[in-house]
């Protein structure tokens, strides 16, 4: 029986980052901060559920099945093929360089402010030194994120057109020929069980968040 590569929760979250990273770049160039900050706490739920689905999701969506050591990847690189069936070595690195710029993007805006309207849920929670540092994270995280899309997309299309292997009809169906998984999947559920609860926390933290008195104004 064969089985799907990537699973449904796996999918869902990537192409939902594909279309909120736009929308976050827009919202934020029309300053359009309502927007942009649902954006932004949509992202933040994805990529946290993510994260704990690559510690408790389906064999493939699992950190363990493809981050190698740097003999794996040497030898990846010398062979130019991998064995596994789900991300190659630098394909699996590349996931956790993107995870990471994608939380510290999120995390980073709720400490953020453009100083006259709007300021993120934890602006006044964070001492001044902080508020700069994630205002520069803020604006560093996003070029970053960028180029590693760049070079994201670039690799994703190197493998689809020249080596010839079907891994966009992969990222969205679940599985191609030569690229199924090796297991079943766990199911979808337990993906929106944790991304409720992650929600609800972050829900909770911002009611905690100090905000600025109403009638002061600056
Ligand atoms: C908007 C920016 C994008 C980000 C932040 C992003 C991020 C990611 C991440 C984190 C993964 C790993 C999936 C996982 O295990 O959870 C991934 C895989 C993948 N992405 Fe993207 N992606 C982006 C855009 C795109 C676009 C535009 C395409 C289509 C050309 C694409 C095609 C793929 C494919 C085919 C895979 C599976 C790769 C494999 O088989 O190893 N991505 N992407
Ligand atoms: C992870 C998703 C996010 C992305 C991709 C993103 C992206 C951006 C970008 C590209 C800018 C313009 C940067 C600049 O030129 O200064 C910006 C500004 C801003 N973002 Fe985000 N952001 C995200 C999440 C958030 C969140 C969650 C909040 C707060 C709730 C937030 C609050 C802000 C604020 C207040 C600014 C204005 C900063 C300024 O004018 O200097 N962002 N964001």
């Amino acid at each position: 029986m064969s089985h799907a590569l990537w699973d449904i929760p796996t999918r869902v979250f990537h192409w939902s980052i594909v279309i909120l990273l736009p929308l976050a770049w827009w919202s934020a160039e029309e300053q359009d901060f309502d927007m942009h900050r649902w954006v932004g706490y949509s992202v933040i739920v994805l990529v946290a559920t993510r994260v704990v689905w690559g510690l408790i999701g389906s064999r493939h969506s699992r950190f363990s099945d493809f981050l190698v050591g740097p003999a794996g990847i040497v030898a990846y690189l010398r062979q130019g093929r991998s064995d596994s069936a789900g991300h190659n070595p630098l394909g699996g690195w590349s996931v956790v360089v993107l995870l990471l710029l994608l939380l510290a993007q999120g995390i980073s805006g709720l400490f953020n402010s453009d100083d006259i309207l709007y300021s993120g849920p934890f602006y006044y929670a964070a001492p001044d030194a902080l508020r700069d540092a994630m205002g520069v994270v803020h604006e560093w995280a996003f070029d970053l994120l960028l180029g590693f899309v760049a070079l994201h997309i670039a690799a994703v299309l190197f493998h689809q057109f020249v080596r010839k292997e079907p891994l966009l009809q992969a990222m969205v169906r679940g599985s191609a020929v030569g690229r199924q998984g090796l297991a079943p999947g766990r199911g979808w559920w337990w993906a929106l069980l944790v991304a409720a609860i992650v929600a609800g926390l972050l829900w909770w933290g911002i009611g905690q968040a100090p905000q600025p008195d109403p009638g002061r104004w600056f």
